[in-house]
């Protein structure tokens, strides 16, 4: 029989000792996860701001690669003592996210976001390589070189958008808040602010616009109605067994196309909801980056059938409903409503375009209604949660009940608001898909 030690030290002190060398790595890597979070809820406000389809397309993907980061974090982060409980942020971090978003012009807030946050991002997962031991730390590091590769790309992928020549002030003004902690993680000098910084975000609210930007593309209220002469998209063409299954390719294209209000409406939830779990922020920024894919869907295939994107009208108006509602009044309209209501008729469109043996229609179609599934299942896992956050107590059948009288109330309102930009002659119309079709 071993002996036991007559003096054994049974403190925290000691085991705190012990574990040192992982409870600071455990450290950084909170940090890191908080700041990711972070990310996620603020440049999401970028994403209805900026006009192109393309930028916003980056953006949705860009925030669900920081999804995974924060996910792979945590994970990580939970193996290794020092972690923590919880998931929240700390008060220094937040505050530099939630100025981030603050200037009126997009495109100078994108330049806060990718001239100064994500290269100190990026400056902090490659201090995270060199601080770490890289042997007994294998796991995260392995992890940390993945992200470093990302962050890289992002950087890369974001050169062509972010051209602002209006953003040197704003972008000193976040360095200086980024340099009084240090970086991130505190790896730099902390410089202390100078006397007379003034935060733009404790001067007044962010706000979301009234009304989403889609640059130089011509706009509409909405592009679904019954007269051909009127909309691209004729409802009841649609589920009429006469109609030609070319028309109703193009039709559901464009009908994907506009899933963009999906991308624009969904983007304003995250930052109203600093409190949210992260799994729901990650849930949300699938969801975002899903239907940024299936916008695409439709952007990239009507050309390819002779259609003119330039005559193609965005639909405006559920954002601008919508935007007049509580995030939790969003989410389930959007999940609850528009999703859960739209599978009847796409599977009759799914089963009229297959006539055209058209692989790769039929493969996207597939994938939309996989990832629709996918979304009803997620309305019906966070909306109590969401409904939780904004204080909503109701039933939850009772508070979709009502969601829905007062987006039909609020419709009268801020529905039907933005004119065809374009005469019937030069924008797409049920007639003139009958034409293309035909032609293709
Ligand atoms: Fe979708
Ligand atoms: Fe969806």
């Amino acid at each position: 029989m071993v002996a036991s030690a007559t003096s054994k030290p049974s403190t925290s002190t000691a085991t705190a000792g012990r574990m040192a060398a992982v409870q600071e790595m455990a450290r950084l890597q909170r940090i890191l996860f908080e700041v990711e979070r972070e990310f996620i809820r603020t440049a999401t406000t970028l994403i209805y701001r900026v006009g192109e389809p393309e930028l916003k397309y980056l953006l949705c993907q860009h925030v669900w690669e920081s999804a995974g980061h924060a996910r792979f974090l945590r994970e990580r982060g939970r193996e290794l003592t020092g972690f923590g409980g919880g998931e929240g942020v700390r008060p220094a971090i937040r505050q530099l996210f939630t100025e981030a978003v603050m200037p009126a012009d997009a495109y100078i807030a994108l330049a806060g976001f990718y001239r100064v946050l994500k290269p100190a991002i990026l400056a902090s997962y490659q201090h995270y390589l060199k601080a770490t031991h890289a042997l007994a730390d294998w796991p995260s590091r392995r992890l940390v070189e993945e992200f470093i590769g990302d962050e890289l790309r992002h950087a890369k992928e974001m050169a062509e958008f972010d051209t602002s020549k209006k953003a040197d002030d704003w972008v000193r003004h976040l360095e200086t808040a980024l340099s009084s902690l240090g970086g991130f993680l505190g790896q730099n000098t902390q410089i202390p602010l100078p006397a007379g910084y003034t935060w733009e975000s404790s001067k007044r609210p962010y706000t979301h616009p009234e009304t989403c930007n889609r640059g130089k593309y011509p706009t509409c209220s909405s592009v679904f109605s019954n007269d051909p002469k009127e909309t691209p998209i004729v409802r009841f063409w649609l589920v009429d067994p006469k109609t030609d299954a070319k028309v109703i390719r193009l039709m559901v294209y464009v009908w994907l196309m506009m899933e963009m209000d999906a991308v624009d409406y969904l983007a304003t939830v995250f930052f109203d909801t600093p409190e949210a779990p992260f799994d729901l922020h990650h849930d949300l920024a699938r969801h975002l980056w899903d239907e940024s894919r299936h916008s695409q869907f439709g952007y990239r295939q009507l050309p390819k059938l002779g259609v003119d994107l330039m005559t193609v009208e965005h639909s405006l108006e559920l954002y601008n409903v919508l935007v007049q509602m509580a995030p939790h009044e969003r989410y389930a309209m959007m999940t609850m409503e528009f999703e859960a209501g739209s599978f009847p008729t796409k599977a009759t469109v799914m089963d009229r375009v297959r006539e055209l043996n058209d692989f790769e229609a039929d493969t996207l179609l597939a994938f939309d209604r996989n990832d629709e599934q996918h979304h009803v299942r997620y309305g019906h896992r966070w909306l109590p949660e969401i409904m939780a956050l904004c204080g909503e107590k109701r039933p939850v059948d009772e508070f979709i009940k009502a969601t829905q009288q007062r987006f039909a109330e609020l419709t009268k309102v801020y529905g039907n608001r933005t004119p065809h930009a374009l005469p019937p002659e030069t924008r797409l119309t049920g007639e003139k898909i009958l034409q293309l079709a035909s032609a293709n």
